[in-house]
């Protein structure tokens, strides 16, 4: 059992195979926090000090004691409501207006196998690889009942913590804020890593030191966002992507989310991540429960390396599902940069036929397929196909792709409308506006209100007739703006809107999985602008970004990599100059770099060489080979591309024989000095062959000195070596 509770100190202690976690409840009944990190069965009691620090606070039943307050004190859960001016996890407003709450321990519960969640995604596990800890606490005076949920998963060093707000009241309450996770740290000096962007730049890498402030992340978009990503990391400020401390939060929600890290006047740090509170009045009648979306915790001694490493690991056997958890999936041909909106029938048919001579598997036909969707101006919400302008059925043309011994996907956008379309005529009440103003619109697109039932029921029933009455393998899921006139025209209360739309998006989703198990999801919006564990649960692989230009995916794809695996990362080759940047690269740079990920091609058959269509059976043949070192072996980042001149990365088998270093120069100049680049997780001692030369390399000086890379005159040259243990 991984969870050890000590009757006479109060005291629990989660253990994983690398971390542990203890907390405590005190004399009063607080839950106060005691340590998170190396694996230690020592009590860390003492790190607990009081001391009488004015204008802080002390709790009425400490009495005198003047050096007992919630404002100083580490916690699991810290509520507005007993003294802590700090941010907090939870805030309610009870039925009588007042604000705020009082937890104290009631009782807890320990089980093995991990906790599930109704409706959200969450970590799941056999009862074997996982056990829960249930705590539930108490404001005696509104009778607010909160249960904080921890899994802990050994084998991936990684906690898990949701939590349950329980009305047992007899008035209304209103949740404004809630964050399930929150590290509060007693000592320490940290840098707070998080990755902002904007749309085709997703996912920069930034660091920043933690001073007497609070650094904070977040989305107002309902979406998680091209902004920033729902997952933080806070490092030691000596920790390195080898060595030091580390630790992750990655929040499994797909909507707004609040991400915060602040350095308190007695230098303690707490880090906390939840729903965005902005836009957030959830109001929880008597006896309902309002369910707080997880947060997958890990710690790491092993640099940044080896926390990626933890979450890489949970998401793919604990977070995807289903038949394409791990690598089985197509390489495809998308029809988005070949032809845009200017697709047919014979068009697609030629491109399928051309791409299965090359090896590729999979035909996706993207956007302009249905309703009068000639461009991006209309036609969203009629999920029904223009037979006119593909000038044949789509089972006609599925069948003709199927033929060729190729699969067939298809792209749709459910939760997005169009004005020119006969869904807003019919149903001008199922859009996202607020009564009286005109809604903002993006994209030329509305949203429709997917917190209402009939909504999604009715666009599921669209996208079913098109799944029953056609051989469809794949769906990219698109979502092409964020929620911004946030109004239910049904709703009782409008505090409530954008958490339940996500629900009714995992509602979807999940009948999708369900009743199609053979269709895998691709996620996507606008490229990353929803790249999150939440959908990894529903999608298991997620378009990364609309950039598909191979030097800027490196930092793209570089900034994914810390939190999120490479089996999730949707890359493509596209055409070069490349449609979003109008840089130029070579086929193999383009191929080494989209090989990175789940791997398909984006661009216009008919446009390019035999010389590149030669490239292409290369890649494919080359892709096949190696995707199970890609997508399931240990992935390491050897450079920073937003710093170094050579943006390097490598994959390890488990068992350490197979290596795969990739390599793209993103620096040329003249009279070049040489570059090396140190390779890593390479068994010791052991001697590594390069299998297109044949050469011989000794882990211990590929590890220490590096690996030569051989210059040339050649911009965004490429590097990728296959090397297996002698
Ligand atoms: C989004 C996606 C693209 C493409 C277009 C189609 O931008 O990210 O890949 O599917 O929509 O409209």
């Amino acid at each position: 059992m991984s969870i050890q509770y000590n009757e006479k100190r109060k005291s629990f202690l989660l253990m994983t195979e690398k971390s542990a976690y203890q907390m405590k409840v005190d004399e009063y009944g607080f839950l106060l926090h005691l340590y998170y990190g190396k694996r230690t069965k020592a009590s860390a009691e003492f790190v607990l000090q009081f001391a009488d620090r004015g204008f802080s606070g002390n709790p009425y039943d400490v009495g005198s004691d003047r050096t007992y307050s919630m404002d100083v004190l580490p916690q699991e859960f810290p509520c507005r409501g007993n003294g802590d001016y700090r941010n907090t996890s939870l805030l309610v407003e009870n039925g009588d207006g007042s604000t705020g709450c009082d937890l104290r321990y009631v009782s807890h519960q320990i089980h093995s196998g991990k906790y599930s969640l109704p409706g959200m995604p969450a970590v799941y596990a056999n009862t074997d690889e996982a056990d829960t800890l249930e705590i539930v606490l108490k404001d005696k005076i509104s009778d607010i009942e909160v249960t904080i949920l921890y899994g802990v998963l050994p084998e991936c060093d990684v906690i898990t913590r949701s939590v349950l707000v329980k009305n047992m009241g007899q008035d209304r309450i209103y949740v404004t804020k809630a964050a399930a996770a929150c590290l509060d740290f007693v000592t320490g000096d940290f840098d707070v890593i998080s990755f902002y962007g904007r749309h085709a730049m997703e996912r920069n890498f930034e660091r920043t030191h933690v001073g007497h402030h609070t650094v904070s992340i977040g989305s107002r978009r309902g979406i998680s966002s091209h902004h920033y990503n729902p997952m933080m990391i806070l490092a030691d400020v000596e920790t390195t992507e080898d060595v030091g401390s580390c630790y992750a939060m990655s929040l499994l929600y797909s909507g707004g989310f609040e991400g915060t890290v602040e350095k308190d006047q007695a230098n303690q740090t707490r880090m906390i991540l939840g729903l965005q509170s902005e836009q957030l009045r959830y109001p929880v009648k008597p006896g309902d429960i309002f369910v707080v979306p997880e947060v997958m915790l890990s710690y790491s001694r092993e640099g940044l390396n080896g926390l990626s490493y933890n979450l890489h690991r949970c998401i793919r056997k604990h977070v995807c599902r289903g038949r394409f958890q791990f690598g089985e999936r197509p390489i495809l041909i998308n029809s988005w940069e070949a032809s845009y909106f200017d697709i047919d029938g014979d068009k697609l048919f030629r491109l399928a036929k051309d791409a299965v001579e090359l090896g590729i598997n999979m035909l996706v036909m993207d956007d302009g397929w249905f309703g009068n969707r000639d461009d991006d101006n209309r036609g969203l919400g009629d999920w029904f196909v223009n037979e006119e302008k593909l000038g044949m059925p789509l089972c006609e043309l599925i069948d003709k792709v199927n033929g060729l011994g190729m699969k067939f996907g298809i792209w749709f956008e459910p939760e997005a409308v169009s004005e020119d379309s006969e869904l807003y005529r019919k149903h001008p009440d199922w859009v996202m506006a607020v009564p009286g103003r005109d809604p903002v619109r993006a994209r030329y697109q509305l949203i429709l209100d997917f917190s209402r039932k009939e909504v999604v029921d009715a666009v599921y029933e669209q996208m079913c007739d098109i799944l029953e009455h056609n051989h469809i393998e794949y769906i990219k899921w698109d979502m092409n703006r964020g929620i911004y006139d946030v109004y239910s025209h049904t709703a009782d209360e409008q505090g409530k809107v954008l958490y339940d739309y996500v629900l009714g998006l995992y509602d979807f989703l999940e009948r999708i999985n369900t009743n199609y198990p053979h269709v895998l999801i691709e996620g996507c919006s606008g490229g990353g602008g929803r790249f999150d564990a939440g959908m990894l649960y529903y999608t298991p692989q997620i378009w990364c970004s609309d950039n598909t230009d191979a030097i800027d995916r490196l930092r793209i794809q570089y900034g994914t990599s810390f939190g999120y695996p490479i089996s999730a990362v949707g890359s493509h080759v596209s055409a070069s100059p490349n449609h979003q940047t109008g840089r130029s690269t070579s086929f193999d740079t383009r191929g080494v770099v989209a090989m990175s990920g789940t791997f398909g091609y984006e661009l216009d058959l008919t446009k390019i060489s035999d010389t590149e269509k030669d490239k292409i059976r290369e890649q494919v043949e080359c892709y096949k080979k190696l995707k199970p070192l890609i997508c399931e072996g240990r992935y390491y980042r050897l450079t920073n591309p937003f710093a170094d001149e050579t943006a390097a990365w490598q994959f390890v088998s488990e068992d350490k024989r197979e290596v795969l270093f990739n390599a793209v120069q993103l620096e040329i100049h003249g009279n070049m000095t040489p570059i090396y680049v140190r390779l890593k997780g390479l068994e010791e001692g052991a001697v590594y062959r390069e299998e297109k030369t044949g050469k011989l390399y000794a882990a211990e000086i590929l590890t220490e000195i590096g690996l030569p890379l051989p210059s040339g005159m050649q911009e965004y040259r490429h590097y990728q070596m296959k090397f297996v243990k002698e």
